[in-house]
């Protein structure tokens, strides 16, 4: 089963931010998604998780056409995301921006959690159980109670990450996790990336940093003023004349 963006365009006003694009995100593997400034990498993300309506196209989950589905269908559906400008709540403690991510799961109805009822009790019980997991495997459980917003920014982006796979996705869309990380802190998380992987998850990776890329995709996808201008082996790729020139004088290369 894959994710698949078929043709799919997004236009504002006289701006095509996405241009028939056909992208393939297959289960059980990290598929890079890269490109300069303002190509429409994230452009593609908002699409594909119902945050930005599709101008053209078709974006699918095995034979299940999301194209136009709300994002909490989407969401059940098995997507789930991070955000490049990081979106937690500041104010409340790391424990409970994770809580959030488990509202997938939440089997009891919401009356019955409203009235208190020891189901109701007892589902949250297990929840915070797996919320605290989350956390340890992270290694963040000693600021489980810290405010959000007072963490470090490597910290900032492991929470969001920890509230996305607290939904169980099957896809992850991950729309440059890493910046604003050291080396110690990014490989670190390259190697959860590749046990993501490893366990069957769907993985499409944003990111500026193409040697993080390269050590993690098979298949990378080059975006450039909303155009695919090249696909394949990163060593490929990356070797092709219309990738290096769209990155020529680019502060990443
Ligand atoms: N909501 C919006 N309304 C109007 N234009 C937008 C909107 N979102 C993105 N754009 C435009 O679409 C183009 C692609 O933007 P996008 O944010 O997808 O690029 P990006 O590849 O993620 O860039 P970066 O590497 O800087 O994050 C840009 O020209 C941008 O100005
Ligand atoms: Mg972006």
């Amino acid at each position: 089963m894959s994710l698949t963006l078929n043709n799919v365009s997004k236009r504002f006003g006289g701006v095509v931010a996405s241009d028939s694009v056909n992208i393939t995100v297959p289960k059980g593997k990290i598929t890079g998604l890269i490109g300069p400034n303002g190509a429409g990498k994230t452009t593609i993300v908002n699409m594909i998780t119902g945050m930005l309506a599709v101008s053209d196209g078709q974006i699918t989950v095995g034979d299940r056409d999301i194209t136009h589905s709300f994002a909490d269908e989407i969401c059940r559906a098995g997507l789930a995301r991070t955000f490049q400008n990081i979106r937690i709540l500041p104010d409340n403690s790391v424990l409970e921006n994770i809580l959030i991510g488990f509202h997938r799961h939440e089997e009891c109805s919401t009356l019955a959690a409203m009235l208190g009822l020891p189901a109701a009790r007892r589902e949250s019980g297990k929840i915070r159980e797996m919320a605290i997991a989350m956390l340890r495997r992270f290694g963040m459980s000693a600021l489980a109670d810290f405010p959000a917003g007072g963490l470090s920014y490597g910290h900032q982006r492991k929470l969001e990450m920890m509230r996305a796979l607290a939904s169980e996705p099957e896809f992850m869309l991950l729309d440059e996790p890493v910046a604003g990380m050291n080396d110690v802190e990014s490989d670190s998380l390259a190697e959860l990336f590749r046990e993501l992987a490893s366990t069957g998850m769907g993985v499409l990776l944003i990111e500026h940093n193409i040697r993080f890329v390269s050590k993690l995709c098979e298949h990378v996808y080059v975006l450039d003023g909303g155009r695919l201008i090249a696909e394949g082996a990163p060593g490929v790729v990356l070797r092709d004349p219309e990738v290096m020139a769209a990155y020529i004088g680019g502060e990443h290369a």
